[in-house]
């Protein structure tokens, strides 16, 4: 997989500077996402997937933020070493990004056609007039219909739904080989959620583009994504084929999120809930992050962390994996 991994995060750790000094919040992590494929990437709240997220897109600001390691290849360049012009460039260009609420990434005071078109301005030099065609195809492309009406509306004057069909239109107006979505469909009715996994799902397909989705529903996973990682406390805990892992998930926590079973996973639904919880930044001591939680926990656990092992083509850190 990863000889045509569009983007390969490896072993990123990064920190945020606090008045009790660094914390890391993301620790080793590495994943990869190939051309043309989505992989998900679930976890419990807290658990670092949307920090990920914006270091991937160096959306934090440093300080507070710092990456201590790793890299980010994307297309062979490596993001963590990219300057900010270079970041500029390739955000909203070659990397789309779609977030949860599309209200607080939208800007209330401009029309859509207008924030639809801005990409185009930015990264291809186009003028308003010339833009106007772009935007009309991907508004039928996210299937916005009665799209020369609609571009002369505000944000507020669309649904929730509509929104992120216009954030979506936004994010690929310049064709991205990348789409980062993190839980794009989280703040939106059950219905409408569908509508939107199936629009994501139809031009990942038409537009060949590879998928980075943040979410908290294993329905969702097992729908749209062909690989998926597992994060908990700020590492990827368990990594490999969507069927691979629901089928036989082998570290205890991926086992807990599915419940012992698989088929339970229902879209639309959150992660079920395990016993305990995460332990926050900065409060994680040697050994396993999931030990006090583990039903599989040996003394081994408390003193060691597991490192990500890989096996073939999945990967899990864990001393006593699921049998
Ligand atoms: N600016 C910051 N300064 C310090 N800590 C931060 C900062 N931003 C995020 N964190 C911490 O980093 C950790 C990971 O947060 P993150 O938002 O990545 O979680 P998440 O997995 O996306 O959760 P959710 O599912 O709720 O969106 C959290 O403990 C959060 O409090
Ligand atoms: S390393 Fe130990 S505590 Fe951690 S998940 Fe595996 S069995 Fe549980
Ligand atoms: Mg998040």
């Amino acid at each position: 997989m990863s000889a045509q991994a569009l983007l390969r995060v490896e072993d990123l750790t990064v920190s945020f500077r606090t008045e009790q000094g660094p914390v890391r919040v993301v620790e080793d992590v590495s994943f990869s996402v190939a051309a043309g494929k989505t992989m998900g990437l679930v976890g419990e709240s807290g658990c670092g997937k949307s920090v990920t997220a914006q270091t991937i897109m160096r959306l934090l600001p440093s300080p507070p933020s710092n990456i201590e390691k790793g890299r980010i290849l994307f297309a062979g360049e490596d993001l963590a070493q990219a300057s900010r012009k270079t970041m500029q460039k390739i955000r909203g260009d070659r990397i789309g990004m779609v977030f949860q609420e599309p209200m607080t990434s939208l800007n209330p005071t401009l029309r859509i056609g207008e924030q639809i078109a801005e990409p185009l301005l930015l990264h291809r030099g186009k003028r308003h007039a010339e833009a106007r065609g772009e935007v009309v195809r991907v508004l039928k492309q996210v299937g916005i219909g009665n799209a020369e009406r609609r571009l002369l509306q505000y944000p507020h004057e669309l649904s929730g739904g509509l929104r992120q069909r216009v954030m979506i239109a936004m994010s690929i107006i310049c064709n991205p080989k990348l789409l980062i979505a993190d839980e794009p469909t989280t703040a939106l009715d059950v219905t409408i959620q569908a509508q939107i996994m199936e629009l994501l799902k139809a031009l990942q397909e038409d537009l060949g583009l590879a998928i980075l989705l943040i979410t908290h529903d294993l329905g969702m996973v097992a729908e749209m994504c062909e690989t998926i990682a597992v994060m908990y406390a700020g590492r990827i805990v368990e990594s490999g084929s969507t069927a691979q892992i629901f089928e036989k998930p082998q570290h205890p926590y991926t086992h807990g999120l599915l419940n012992s079973s698989p088929r339970r996973a229902k879209k639309g639904e959150r992660l079920p809930s395990i016993p305990g919880l995460v332990p926050p930044p900065g409060m994680r001591d040697a050994g396993c992050s999931f030990a006090a939680r583990c039903p599989r926990a040996a003394e081994r656990c408390r003193v060691e962390t597991p490192a990500l092992l890989r096996e073939g083509t999945r990967a899990a850190a864990c001393w006593n994996p699921v049998p």
